[in-house]
This record gives C-alpha cells, structure tokens and sequence, in this order.
C-alpha cells in the first residue's frame, strides 16, 4: 500500500505576488505558512526599483508574517536602472535577485524593459556578481499572437542574453510551452513552474463559457505543452524548481470586462503540486523539486525544518479572503499538516 504520509523539507516559493498594504496582510500568510522563504516579485504600484523601496517593502512583510518566514527580495528593471544600485542592493543582502518584464508584458509592468539592450551594463555586472536574473518570458509585440509570445521571446531574447551573458543565472520563469522545456533541458537556464501549467490547458479559459479565474500570464497553452511542462517539473532536473506566481487580484478585477491576469494559488499550493507528483508517479521528486533545486540555484542553504503531507481529501473553498483561490470547489488528494 501506498505510504499515506510524505515528509519532505520545507519548500520555498521562487516566484510569488505577495501585494502590498490591506492585500499584503490578507495573502501573506497563505505563503508563509507553506513555505519558508520567497522571492517576492516587485511588480508594485510604483515598482521597487530601489534599494530602499526594497528594504521597506521587506520590513511591511515581516511586519505582517510569522518569524521564520524569509521573504527574498528583487530589483524591477527598468530601462533606467543603475548597475551601481543593482550591485549595491545585492552587496547589502537586500535584494538576491532582478527581474526582467518586458514593458507591457503583464501586471503592473508597464514601467519594465523596453529593448534588452538598455539593461546591457546591468547584466553585465550582474554576471560579474552572480546575481540572479528572474525572466517574464514573453514578447510583446502585438503581432504576435498571445499563445506565441513565450516561444518568440525565447528564440528572439532568451538565446540573445545567454549567449551575450555565458556566465549570467538566468530563471526563466512560469514556464507553459514545449518550447521552454526544450530550452529548459540544454542546462543553460533554470525555470520556475507553476501550480496551474501542470493542471489547465487553455480549454480551462473557455469550459462553458470565459472563465476569467484559469486566466494568468503566460497564459495556459494547448494539452502537449501541459504535458511537456509536467514531465519536466516532475523529472527531478536541478535546474527546475517550484515558483507558484501566485498572483491575488480582487474578485471583481478578475470578472470584469478587462479581467486581470493572475491565479491566487498560494493556500493549497503544496497541496496541488504534491497531487500532481503523484498523477505522475513522481513523489520522490518532489522534495527536490520543492525544497532543494532552487535553493542550490540561488546559492542558498537548505531549510533544515521538515513539512508533513497527508494523503487526504482537501476541500478547496470556493473564495479565500475575498479572492476565487485555484481549484475553487474542487477536492486535493493531499493535505498539508499544520
Ligand atoms: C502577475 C500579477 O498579477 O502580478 N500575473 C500573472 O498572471 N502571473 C504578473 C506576472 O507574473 O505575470
Ligand atoms: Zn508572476
């Protein structure tokens, strides 16, 4: 009989929207209690483009987080970004990582990267540090279809940068194609999955009518790209790991006529992922997934508390705080243990 427990070490989040102010104290704790560190994305209303913008964000965190949760911070690129600030921020242990939104690519990112070219000196000194580069990987350019935009971005952007930056840590991050895989499993570059690109494809948008809740950026992709993301998330590569994108946006921002992008997936993250490991017969990858490839690739120690899972039926409500939660009435075949 299967073991009806699964004890890994405590997972980190390498990729979450943790928002800001009365968002803030709703969300946060979903993460921090299912994961002991996060890298918090700087999409903010302004972006944190500074070192102090950074470092007060940090402390509203904490302010609202349990002690032993580590938020990671990051730098938001902009056209006008400084290598002096980028390598003043890692050097004082406020941000360990930049992320890269192509301008117009998503949420809150209108302020993000205009040509590739204009951040050249601060990639530069980031591969000189070893900082690590967080990649929204999709173009923009409205005459690529919205389905494309992730597999133009790599052939047009992600091959330019790995080839300019041989020693640069690149994520590529949410990944959803074939494509990404295939570019993923060369070694060159490291990427983050999330929840919902192992579970939906894009029918999940359109069963029986628009379904604003399935909709993220990049936006879910066709069946075989599902599959492809699945068996590299779940094939215990090093250069894969956990970033969950969870992205709250309220209720009515979501099922609006010009709905956000964005799945709050963060209370029963473990929970989804853990069901899907075992879908693929995978369990024993998990904690490698979870809890140890991505701490290795930031050149980070690994979390020495332990998690425990369950195998039992979870519930998912159908709202969390005012927010339609990712598998919203659904039931999890696995349960994590306070
Ligand atoms: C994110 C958000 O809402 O901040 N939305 C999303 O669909 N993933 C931004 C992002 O990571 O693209
Ligand atoms: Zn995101």
């Amino acid at each position: 009989m299967a073991s009806q427990t699964l004890t890994i070490r405590k997972p980190d989040d390498w990729h979450v929207h943790l928002r800001d102010g009365e968002m803030l104290i709703r969300v946060a704790g979903y993460t921090a209690r299912q994961f002991a560190r996060a890298i918090v994305m700087p999409n903010l209303v302004p972006p944190v483009t500074s070192v102090e913008a950074a470092r007060d964000y940090r402390k509203r965190i904490l302010e609202v987080t349990p002690p032993g949760f580590t938020p990671l911070m990051t730098c938001y690129l902009t056209d006008r970004t400084s290598p002096d600030e980028i390598a003043r921020g890692f050097s004082e242990g406020v941000w360990v990582a930049a992320k890269l939104y192509p301008a117009g690519a998503t949420t809150n990112s209108a302020s993000g990267v205009t040509d590739i070219r204009n951040i050249y000196p601060v990639l530069t000194r980031m591969e000189k540090i070893g900082m690590v580069l967080c990649v929204h990987g999709e173009v923009t350019d409205p005459d690529v279809d919205v389905f494309d935009r992730e597999v133009v971005f790599i052939d047009r952007v992600l091959t330019r940068i790995v080839s300019d930056f041989p020693e640069l840590k690149v994520v590529l991050e949410h990944i959803t194609t074939s494509d990404a895989v295939d570019f993923v499993r060369s070694g060159r570059v490291a990427a983050t999955v999330t929840p919902q690109h192992l579970v939906i494809n894009r029918n999940a948008m359109f069963a029986g009518g628009l379904r604003p809740h399935a909709y993220c950026l990049p936006v879910a992709k066709r069946e075989e790209h599902r599959l492809a993301v699945r068996r590299l998330a779940t094939s215990g590569l090093p250069n894969v790991f956990l970033g969950t994108d969870s992205a709250p946006h309220e209720r009515h921002a979501k099922e609006s006529s010009c709905g956000c992008a964005g799945i709050f997936n963060a209370p029963f993250a473990l929970e989804s992922y853990a069901t899907v490991f075992e879908e693929e017969d995978a369990l024993d990858k998990l904690e490698a997934f979870a809890s140890v490839n991505g701490a290795r690739f930031y050149g980070l120690p690994l979390n020495e508390e332990l998690v425990m899972l369950e195998r039992a039926e979870v519930e998912v409500p159908h709202e969390i705080e005012r927010i339609v939660p990712f598998h919203a009435g659904e039931t999890l075949r696995w349960r994590l243990l306070a």
